[in-house]
């Protein structure tokens, strides 16, 4: 059963220098914060840490979703855990089998997800969704924003829907990567129930009105 379609600012695109001030701006209007963790070795970038998530924990009430593109996450979870984190999502292709991995983060008391890049097929994922409270498609290559939405991970979502429909599960679709009001309405065709996006939001001149603008797109209430 698909859920109710939520939107998770991505910090990524934020201004760091203002970052209490930039999540209060979006807090009252949206559902999840997306925290998107690099190591500069998992993917080619640096981005932000524990002590990060620690202070943003003290400033909002928003589940606090942390994106881990690093390669050993589960070196983490406790420190995770009593930064203030939610959900840990972690790549398939760091655990080509996430049994464990999965098992950990549940026993710090924490939601699991896994995530799957674009050149990944989505076979990989679909025996361990069951695992999931979120299975996150990537709809560009992780490590920056502002890239441009890759048409093929529909494909995937549509994929990933009709497997957790079969199964009769929950698990959430989380889609990730150049969203805005129009890539936010096919991925919610295909089946998808939490949108991250970061330029969209923080890169916007009024980043309230994008949210409107985004929440309409995936209202389904039209
Ligand atoms: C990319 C990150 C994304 C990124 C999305 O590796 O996982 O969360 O912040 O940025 P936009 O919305 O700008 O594509
Ligand atoms: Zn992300």
């Amino acid at each position: 059963m698909r859920q109710v379609a939520r939107i998770a600012p991505s910090i990524l695109a934020a201004d760091f220098a203002r970052l209490g001030a930039e999540v209060a701006t979006v807090e009252p209007y949206v559902d999840w914060l997306h925290v998107d963790v690099m190591d500069g070795h998992f993917v080619p970038n640096l981005s932000l840490g524990i002590p990060v998530i620690a202070s943003l924990a003290k400033v909002t009430d928003l589940p606090l979703d942390c994106h881990m593109m690093t390669t050993n996450p589960h070196a983490y979870l406790g420190a995770l855990r009593d930064a203030g984190a939610w959900q840990v999502t972690v790549h398939i292709e760091a655990y080509p089998d996430p049994t464990a991995v999965a098992a950990r983060t549940r026993e710090e008391g924490l939601c699991f997800g896994l995530v799957l890049n674009p050149p990944t097929p989505v076979e990989a994922l679909v025996p361990y969704v069951e695992l999931c409270d979120t299975v996150l498609v990537m709809s560009v290559n992780p490590g920056f924003g502002g890239q441009r939405f890759l048409d093929a991970t529909l494909a995937k979502v549509e994929v990933l829907r009709k497997s957790i429909d079969s199964g009769g599960l929950t698990t959430d679709i989380e889609i990730d990567g150049g969203i805005g009001p129009a890539t936010a309405k096919r991925a919610r065709d295909a089946g998808a129930d939490v949108f991250v996006a970061g330029t969209s939001i923080f890169g916007a001149d009024d980043p309230v009105a994008a949210i409107a603008e985004l929440r309409r797109a995936i209202d389904d209430r039209r």
